[in-house]
């Protein structure tokens, strides 16, 4: 079959990863990158391919485009992936949809009735060891899924200017989290969660948290926590326990090599974990890219949708509103927000 010739819309830190990827898997070509910032567009464009545009409509109008990638900035994405629907060309668009839960909602019924597959850029999903951690317990290796635990902690917090347009911790960095947690335990009715600013006084100043605990009960009782912090003195910290009534799986923090170290200082001393999310989830954004590819031929995918988009923000609101009013929140992740 011929490549999916792919558009790509934001050549930004997130958008370079993309552009990689399009040019590194055999099924896809990068045929258009679109930046406001045409330097960055140009940049990415040198380096994989591609016509540049600062106008994200060229690549809408574009006869020779099957699919988008949506990289550019939060408040775009709903924008743009209306222009997809009405274009008719398939998208894959990072997250979150956008901040603002209405304005997902405003969407929702065009996002979900359209003709052409959108799906959400929940990468983690993708990740091999998240993914065969789901097969063993899909396999019965622990019997029934009881407790999951999650931990996340940033390598160090982004700069200030990106926290202050972020949205806040649980819709930043918990959201991944919130939709791993849904990967495993699809329905949450319950959340309850706690912020503090440890740590970071510019963090403090946005009115935003360092630090949080989130504890989300599933229909069944389930029971998922969520540790997260911005930052790790000892590198990006990203493990998963899933606690079954026949046992306990666990996924560690991955190192580039697992040669050990003894001497008179360590013992089974380790290299460094992998640096941020840019090395350590690098095979989830290809494996996300080859399941959209089959979304887009119309094969069975393992695609988060928009509605995924939709209940990780629903999670993230409600989190927030239980850490500020020290309640309990429920939520109907299929209902009205
Ligand atoms: N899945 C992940 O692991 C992951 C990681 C990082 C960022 N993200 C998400 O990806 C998105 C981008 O984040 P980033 O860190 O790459 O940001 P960034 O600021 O590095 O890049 C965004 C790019 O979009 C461009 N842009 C903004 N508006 C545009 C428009 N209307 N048309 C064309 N280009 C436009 C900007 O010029 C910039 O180059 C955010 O929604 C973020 O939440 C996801």
């Amino acid at each position: 079959m011929d490549k999916l010739r792919i558009g790509l819309i934001g050549a930004g830190r997130i958008g370079r990863v993309h552009a990689e990827c399009v040019a590194t898997l055999p099924g896809t070509t990068l045929q258009w990158v679109c930046d406001r910032d045409t330097e960055s567009a140009t940049r990415v464009s040198r380096a994989q391919g591609g016509r540049v545009t600062a106008n994200p409509r060229d690549v809408f109008e574009a006869p020779d485009v099957d699919a988008i990638i949506i990289a550019s900035s939060t408040p775009t994405h709903v924008d743009l992936l209306q222009l997809a629907v009405e274009a008719g060309v398939p998208a894959l668009c990072e997250k979150p949809v956008d901040l603002d839960i209405a304005r997902v909602d405003e969407f929702r019924q065009q996002a979900t009735s359209a003709a052409v597959p959108i799906a959400i850029g929940f990468n983690r999903r993708f990740d091999p060891h998240f993914a065969y951690l789901r097969e063993r317990i899909a396999s019965g290796d622990i019997g029934s899924l009881e407790q999951l635990s999650i931990t996340s902690r940033d390598l160090k917090p982004g700069a200030t200017e990106y926290l202050a347009t972020s949205g806040g911790i649980f819709k930043d960095l918990t959201i991944h989290d919130f939709d791993t947690a849904r990967s495993f335990i699809p329905s949450i009715v319950e959340v309850f969660a706690r912020g503090a600013t440890l740590f970071s006084r510019s963090i403090a100043n946005l009115d935003d948290y360092d630090t949080a605990s989130v504890l989300l009960i599933g229909a069944a009782g389930e029971q998922v926590s969520i540790t997260n912090s911005r930052h790790a003195a000892y590198g990006f910290d990203q493990r998963v326990e899933a606690f079954g009534s026949e046992g306990l799986l666990t996924v560690g923090n991955v190192s580039d090599t697992s040669v050990r170290h003894w001497s008179a200082t360590s013992v089974e001393a380790l290299q460094p974990y992998q640096n941020f999310f840019l090395e350590r989830y690098s095979q989830s954004y290809l494996l996300q890219l080859s399941e959209f590819a089959k979304a887009v031929r119309g094969e069975p995918n393992r695609c988060a949708g928009y509605d995924d988009g939709r209940a990780a923000l629903m999670l993230a609101n409600a989190a927030d509103r239980s850490a500020r009013t020290g309640q309990a929140v429920s939520v109907d992740l299929d209902g009205m927000a």
